[in-house]
């Protein structure tokens, strides 16, 4: 799967994730022997008159495409979705220039009018979105179900049900989907299943494995992992994402830049240790938190208190960075902790190396995004009550984290 112009290093055949993190998708510069990759910035290269072609439709095996136009293939993205292939064990990746570009671009690919679309109840706030609102303009049916019962998606499977959408864990709420199961589930009833990653990362969870079709990331977050650079990408069977490279991946427009793939891979250099050590972090605080007296709820998935530690254990070799918990009076806690973090920033996003918290209000996220109402809205609210807090662990030392949430909490 390696580019004809690229001088691929060779890995042995058994190159454990964690080297593949390094290496996979890395070429010899045939002149200057660079070891890092090199960025190539040229939106243009030189064809031979008859090579390459000017519609998707001519778009041949990608392993075989000389580069034309950056739109459709850059080497920079390219070595990007190699990398990036090799760490969830798919034929190939096609990259986004955002996370949810890369959603879009699956459901682009797969959707039509008339089809039907099976998506969690609660996922990050711009997939519940652009399914739920602007799907249905489209003609595409959708329906969401809480998909952490299976049962829920086997009452809302369709004959024309062409696709079932997951994540997990699922933001805000880490709730956590058994892969596996609905894996089966779907493609019983001759569905695919794409499921977004991004809190897991593939050093936690690789879903390809337990079943998955399409794995789907948002770069920006653990995978980058500095908040430099917007990037998504899908990884999955190889005529799928040929499917999806000439379709969305051409037309929708939103490809990634060179520079940001440059910057994500060298992010990906790293991904393993700093997963690592943000996990080890994020135990250690999540145990705090649990033993604060502000603090009425703790959602990790490696805690023994997470309704589904169990499958947690099956599912993630890593329970992530990301830690949701409750207090009284949400909106008040949120002005004290905004004003007293010290090493702690209240911002938006996850996954860098600072961290982050930030108050999802259970209002707005009904009102504005979810939608829910009956059963699932009791789900939501066990999980989040009136609002949960979305700490994104980073780098820091846990002593000085746990010291500074300490205070920060505390009256
Ligand atoms: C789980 C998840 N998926 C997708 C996205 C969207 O990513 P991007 O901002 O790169 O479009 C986010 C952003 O917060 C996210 O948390």
């Amino acid at each position: 799967m390696t580019h004809p112009t690229a001088n691929p290093i060779s890995l042995p055949l058994d190159a454990r994730p964690q080297t593949l993190a390094l290496d996979a998708g890395l070429s010899i510069h045939p002149v200057t022997r660079s070891i890092q990759p090199d960025i190539s910035m040229s939106v243009n290269h030189m064809v031979r008159p008859g090579e390459g072609a000017f519609s998707a439709a001519g778009l041949g095996d990608i392993a075989e495409e000389p580069y034309t136009y950056a739109r459709w293939l850059n080497p920079t993205v390219r070595a990007l979705e190699q990398r990036m292939a090799a760490l969830e064990g798919a034929e190939d990746a096609l990259a986004s220039a955002t996370g949810v570009a890369a959603i879009a671009a699956v459901f682009l690919s797969f959707l039509k009018a008339g089809d039907h679309l099976v998506i969690s109840d609660v996922t990050y706030a711009g997939a519940a979105e652009l399914a739920r609102s602007i799907l249905p303009d489209f003609g595409i049916e959708v329906t969401a179900v809480n998909l952490s019962r299976p049962e829920e998606l086997r009452a809302a499977l369709r004959p024309n049900t062409r696709l079932v959408h997951c994540e997990s864990p699922c933001n805000p709420i880490l709730r956590l989907t058994d892969l596996a199961e609905i894996a089966q589930i779907a493609h019983a009833a001759g569905a695919l299943v794409s499921v977004d990653s991004t809190l897991a990362t593939p050093v936690s969870t690789r879903p390809l494995a337990l079943g998955v079709d399409l794995v789907v990331h948002s770069l920006t977050k653990f995978i980058n992992g500095h908040g430099d650079a917007l990037g998504g990408i899908t990884c999955g069977r190889r005529d799928l994402i040929a499917r999806m490279r000439g379709r969305a991946g051409v037309y929708l427009g939103a490809a990634l830049s060179a520079s940001n793939a440059w910057l994500i891979l060298r992010g990906i250099d790293t991904l393993f240790p700093r997963m690592r050590q943000i996990n080890e972090t994020a135990a250690r605080l999540a145990v705090a938190l649990e033993a604060h007296p502000a603090v009425e709820r703790v959602i990790w998935p490696g805690l023994a208190s997470h309704p589904q530690h169990a499958l947690a254990q099956r599912q993630m070799e890593f329970a992530g960075g990301v830690i949701a918990f409750r207090t009284k009076d949400p909106q008040a806690m949120a002005r004290q902790l905004a004003a007293k973090m010290r090493v702690a920033h209240y911002a938006f996003s996850l996954g860098h190396q600072r961290s982050i918290v930030t108050l999802l209000d259970t209002e707005e996220m009904i009102g504005g995004t979810y939608h829910l109402t009956g059963a699932a809205l009791e789900d939501y609210r066990r999980f989040a009550g009136a609002g949960v807090f979305r700490l994104s662990v980073g780098l820091e030392a846990a002593e000085d984290l746990i010291a500074d949430l300490d205070q920060a909490l505390s009256a």
